[in-house]
């Protein structure tokens, strides 16, 4: 079985913990994926809960998700990509559950990347389907991408 790599995750409730979550999108959304910053940034983010996940070893900060307060959406998910394929995003993503079910959430939904990984898109609804969340409506393009909604409930 693989060993996940020892790790914590906390809410970014400092500035610094914001700037690490910050920095983590901006190398893997435009750095990476070539997103305008823009787009990678917005107003969604003041009214969002920012969780970060940093290695126990040397406090490395590796993976960041945000929780849009107001309607439970997910996004900027993000592990840097030399990190990625270790299990890492799946404790993320549940604690992002966790608390949400927390606060009495009934589900939570995102906007996933759905493009044509053979067309430099990239596909992250294999990812969300594994854990069980299910496609809401057809895909669409925003920021020249293709995206599928997708929802999950929570178990209580
Ligand atoms: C999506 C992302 C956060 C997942 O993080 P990760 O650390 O690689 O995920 P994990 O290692 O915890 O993967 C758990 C399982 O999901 C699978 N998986 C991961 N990404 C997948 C994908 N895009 N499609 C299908 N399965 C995927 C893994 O293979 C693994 O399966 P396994 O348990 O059988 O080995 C990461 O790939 C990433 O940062 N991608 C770039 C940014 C991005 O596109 N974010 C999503 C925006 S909607």
């Amino acid at each position: 079985m693989r060993e996940i790599p020892a790790h914590s995750i906390r809410i970014a409730e400092t500035p610094e913990d914001v700037a690490r979550c910050m920095q983590i999108r901006k190398e893997v959304f435009i750095d990476e994926q070539g997103y305008d910053i823009k787009v990678e940034t917005n107003d969604d983010d003041h009214r969002s809960t920012h969780f970060l996940l940093v290695l126990s070893d040397n406090e490395e900060p590796v993976g960041t998700i945000r929780l849009i307060n107001e309607n439970n959406q997910l996004g900027r998910f993000a592990i840097l990509k030399q990190y990625r394929g270790m299990g890492l995003g799946i404790p993320l993503i549940q604690a992002l559950h966790d608390y949400v079910r927390g606060k009495g959430g009934k589900e939570v939904w995102c906007q996933s990347q759905a493009g044509d990984p053979t067309k430099g898109g990239a596909d992250a609804t294999g990812f969300y389907k594994r854990l069980g969340y299910v496609d809401r409506g057809e895909r669409y393009m925003k920021e020249g991408t293709v995206h599928q909604d997708m929802v999950y409930t929570l178990q209580t």
